[in-house]
């Protein structure tokens, strides 16, 4: 059923929301693998949300397709669930009601053209109820092997027509590889312009990731040291409590390399290594990252056995529960030599960059839950403060917490209060929790929101998704050729700084500054 949306808080709303204009045109959003877990876990409270602050458009149908049998009624209740546990806000008294008239499901078969000329004629009559011809998104929320039948159907139904109204969203993975992964854009090239294809990395969408363009181009005092003068090295981690879930047969055949490093791992790594935009346009931000990953100096396969590791989780405690090792995970292959941890060194081969080291790690089943990036400086070139002044001092860092804290901190040396002259680390916090604005949005609110207007700066482009593959090729293809028996475990519930110990110690390689600069870390957390 097709709605106008009556949002009670809209009017006020709309007043007090400063992102009021924000609001899209009329817009119909269709999931493929509607009544899959993504829809229920992300996509419904998403724009729940949304509606609650206001920014969905009043002519706005979000419609669920799937092969099962539901009735629109029994959908709405399935997406409440959904909402109910998973949104950030829960719905008060009468919002969801107010929201959910706006769904609708759609049984489909998508390997049926039938059924595709059936929605087209359901979004041409909702264009002819709201006067008007709608936005319409087509979210491809399944699996790799259905986005070939999906994509051909909605072109030879004339769904995708109009490149100005038309979009599709795709959730990675962008293939397997590079060669998969250029299969796949050239599929989606012969049916979509790339302006109509939103290729969803969702650490994109998340608050304190956007907030490093803000803080590095906004302000004065970083970046004139963000280079190799001044800085010694930097470390992104992405440390997991989770484990494969109910993911094995996904997993299984990825990794952490894979799964994580070579798309959120590399996008961070974009966010901090790229050059200065000269505007906020999307492909002026998006080529300004191609280049970070273009820059990305080549490994040889020696390199690679000397600057990646990795290994896999065996059983063990993750906040005081018994957990099993990766083997002995569901759908996972008992004798897997697959990686679920993994951390790499690298350079970018550019005059801001030359010869940093950028250590890149992540892991699953861990005993914390933490993204972070660390920048670290160079000491002093010169300390003019006896030893026993100065003893406590440690170089300048700046930590990018992205979640679950979300802060920036800044650590510095100042005097300790009193008579005597005596040095000690101190740090500057910008919290977000403090800023007292509530709850920042999901990450998924931030991009669906920028897909209804058509802003793709969050996205990855055809050429970044390459880029991103052409990088890693060496590794994966080095990995495959020593073809590896064993992997090196960790107990699950260990911490990522244990985990990077444990390899380092027990292979030939030159990532020892990644358990050094943790050292460092430490002792400052614990002045
Ligand atoms: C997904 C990976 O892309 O990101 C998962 O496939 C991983 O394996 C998840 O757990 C991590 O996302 P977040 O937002 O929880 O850090």
């Amino acid at each position: 059923m097709s709605t106008e949306i009556s949002n009670a808080n809209n009017a006020d709303q709309t007043q007090a929301n400063p992102n009021a204009t924000l609001k899209s045109e009329p817009t119909v959003m269709v999931v493929f693998g509607g009544t899959g877990d993504l829809a229920e876990r992300k996509l419904a409270p998403a724009f729940f949300n949304l509606f609650i602050d206001g920014m969905l458009p009043s002519n706005f149908e979000f419609i669920g397709l799937g092969r099962s049998e539901y009735s629109d009624e029994k959908y709405r209740k399935h997406l409440e669930d959904g909402v109910n546990q998973f949104s950030r806000r829960k719905p008060e008294k009468g919002q969801w009601e107010s929201f959910s008239p706006c769904i609708s499901y759609f049984r489909s078969d998508i390997s049926d053209i039938k059924s595709f000329n059936e929605l087209h004629d359901k979004l041409n009559a909702l264009d002819t109820k709201w006067g008007v011809r709608a936005n319409r998104i087509f979210y491809l929320s399944v699996s790799p092997r259905f986005i070939e039948p999906v994509t051909k159907n909605l072109s030879v139904a004339g769904l995708t027509s109009d490149p100005g109204h038309d979009r599709i969203i795709i959730e990675k993975p962008f293939g397997h590889d590079l060669e998969s992964a250029k299969e796949l854009n050239a599929l989606l090239a012969k049916n979509f312009k790339e302006s109509q294809i939103y290729r969803i990395d969702h650490y994109l969408g998340k608050e304190t990731v956007q907030n490093i363009l803000a803080m590095r181009f906004a302000n004065t005092l970083f970046e004139p040291l963000w280079n190799r003068n001044y800085i010694d090295c930097i470390k992104i981690t992405v440390s997991e409590q989770v484990g494969v879930e109910n993911r094995g047969d996904y997993y299984d055949g990825a990794g952490a390399f894979r799964d994580m490093i070579q798309n959120h791992l590399l996008q961070l790594l974009c966010m901090i290594a790229m050059e200065p935009p000269i505007s906020f346009d999307a492909d002026e931000i998006r080529s300004k990252k191609v280049d970070v990953l273009r820059a990305i100096r080549p490994f040889t396969p020696e390199e690679v056995r000397k600057q990646v590791i990795r290994a896999q989780y065996g059983p063990g405690l993750v906040n005081g529960k018994e957990v099993k090792g990766y083997r002995q995970e569901d759908k996972v292959n008992p004798s897997s030599t697959t990686e679920t941890y993994a951390a790499i060194k690298l350079f970018v081969d550019n005059w801001r960059w030359q010869d940093v080291p950028f250590y890149l790690q992540t892991g699953k089943q861990l005993k914390d839950k933490e993204s972070m990036i660390t920048v670290q400086y160079h000491p002093v070139p010169h300390l003019p403060f006896p030893k026993e002044v100065a003893e406590n001092m440690h170089a300048n860092q700046l930590l990018i917490h992205i979640q679950p804290e979300m802060d920036i901190v800044y650590k510095f040396q100042a005097k300790v209060p009193g008579l005597k002259m005596l040095i000690s680390p101190v740090q500057m916090v910008f919290d977000y929790e403090a800023q007292g604005t509530g709850q920042p949005p999901e990450a998924y609110e931030t991009l669906l929101l920028d897909v209804m207007l058509g802003d793709a700066t969050l996205f990855m482009r055809v050429d970044q998704v390459e880029a991103a593959w052409a990088a890693v090729m060496p590794i994966l293809n080095t990995w495959k050729r020593d073809h590896t028996t064993e992997l090196l475990t960790y107990p699950a519930g260990s911490t990522i700084e244990d985990v990077a110990k444990i390899l380092i110690q027990h292979s030939d390689n030159n990532l020892k500054e990644l358990v050094a600069f943790e050292d460092n870390r430490e002792a400052q957390m614990r002045v």
